[in-house]
């Protein structure tokens, strides 16, 4: 490592103040990293005010976000011990993969104000846990340089932009540098009104003023190892002509389109040979229609409660759309999952997997590369108990007859 100064986060990775890890044993789980909630604790700590709210934040009043987590609450669980458990296989198969535990990383912007390079500590945690990262268009590194330094399943995120030539190009760029799926977003057409960002004056770049000054100097750690991050910006998005985070973000927000169509995915579909997921689903009819223009897997999401407030929880949408899509193809749910518990229901509701947004940013404010290793590691080891606890040997098998009818 070229730095000096070293930060020990556990017993296996060592991470010097710009981000670069080396594994010194096997994994080992740290006690700090208790829950997901533990790693929220810690990273509220350890961010500025703004850009922690910016993950942690909603749409307006927040409570479609709020019920993501809420909802999953209301589902109990009815244990049966006597059925088995002694040993338990959290495997799952999706499309080529077999992923050793439910949990998948999903898209986020802006991954690298969290931690230096933060896409790449993220996909490598999710390629050492033995499941599929996925790649947000808003990234700060590029297509080809996250897929150049990593191994394992990548999937990358893409927008129907204005400028369907943009949608293309990126979907080129991914095919080329060897992404096994495409997962393209509808649900964020037009911004989400983030009133906490309002209120702090987030932009990007952030807007210094004198409060964000005093938040910056009070989170040292977080500062210099962004200021030694050369140059964070939309790295996919940067050209000759275009290469300040100004000009980017602005094309970025001018490119959204709120007229998307269903001709839109047929094209993206005709372009795309390998798995297409539809991420933003919430209406049975939008799941089945997905599947008639040729998606190969549904994401029922609602951003994280950053997009439409009012909007359900996901899992409460998910009943209605596993039954209209009828196993045609894989249903997955992000959304306010924060414990093993969260993911064997949705399992039991009938989602094939499950996506983290937040947790994983979390992990990274905290830990880097280890520090997602530890909230997947929490996360597998919750669902292992709570299979264990209600006597089901494979997370596959699980059903509804799991939750107590209401
Ligand atoms: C900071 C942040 C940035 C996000 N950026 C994207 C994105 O670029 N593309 C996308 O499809 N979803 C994006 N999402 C939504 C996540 O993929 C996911 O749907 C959501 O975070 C799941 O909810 P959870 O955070 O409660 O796990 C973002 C979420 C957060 C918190």
């Amino acid at each position: 490592m070229s730095d000096i100064q070293k930060y020990k986060y556990d017993d296996s990775v060592i991470c010097n103040s710009v981000g670069e890890c080396e594994q010194v044993d096997n994994f080992k789980p740290d006690h700090r990293f208790v829950s997901v909630d533990a790693v929220r604790t810690m990273a509220r700590e350890r961010l500025p005010r703004m850009v922690f709210d910016f993950a942690d934040g909603g749409a307006e009043t927040e409570r479609t976000m709020r019920r993501n987590e809420e909802a999953f609450n209301k589902l109990r669980i009815l244990p049966r011990p006597f059925n088995g458990g002694g040993s338990r296989d959290l495997s799952v198969k999706l499309f080529e993969h077999t992923l050793s535990m439910p949990v998948l990383i999903g898209p986020t912007g802006f991954a690298g104000l969290f931690w230096p390079r933060g896409e790449l500590a993220a996909a490598r945690a999710a390629h050492a846990a033995g499941t599929v990262y996925v790649m947000s268009h808003a990234s700060t590194m590029t297509i080809e340089e996250l897929a150049k330094e990593t191994q394992g399943p990548k999937w990358f995120q893409n927008f129907i932009y204005r400028d369907r030539g943009l949608t293309a190009s990126f979907g080129e760029r991914a095919l080329a540098s060897g992404y096994d799926a495409l997962v393209v977003t509808i649900d964020n057409q037009v911004p989400g009104l983030r009133e906490r960002d309002v209120r702090n004056g987030f932009v990007v770049p952030p807007r210094l003023t004198f409060k964000n000054a005093i938040d910056l100097l009070a989170h040292p750690a977080w500062g210099i190892r962004m200021l030694r991050t050369p140059n964070i910006t939309f790295a996919n998005y940067a050209s000759a002509e275009r290469s300040d985070i100004m000009a980017l973000s602005a094309y970025m927000a001018s490119n959204l389109d709120p007229q998307v169509s269903w001709e839109d995915i047929e094209t993206v579909r005709r372009e795309w040979p390998r798995k297409l997921l539809i991420k933003g689903i919430l209406h049975p009819l939008d799941a089945v229609e997905a599947i008639q223009r040729g998606a190969d897997g549904i994401i029922v999401s609602n951003h994280g409660g950053r997009q439409l407030d009012g909007a359900p929880a996901t899992i409460e949408a998910l009943p209605a759309i596993v039954d209209a899509v009828a196993g045609r193809v894989p249903v997955l749910i992000d959304g306010g999952i924060r414990r093993g518990a969260d993911i064997v229901r949705a399992r039991a509701l009938g989602a094939t997997a499950c996506l983290i947004g937040r947790p994983q940013l979390w992990g990274l404010a905290v830990g880097g590369e280890s520090g997602v290793c530890q909230v997947l590691e929490v996360l597998r080891s919750e669902v292992d108990r709570v299979l264990a606890l209600c006597g089901r040997e494979r997370f596959c098998d699980v059903r509804s007859d799991l939750l107590i009818d209401l």
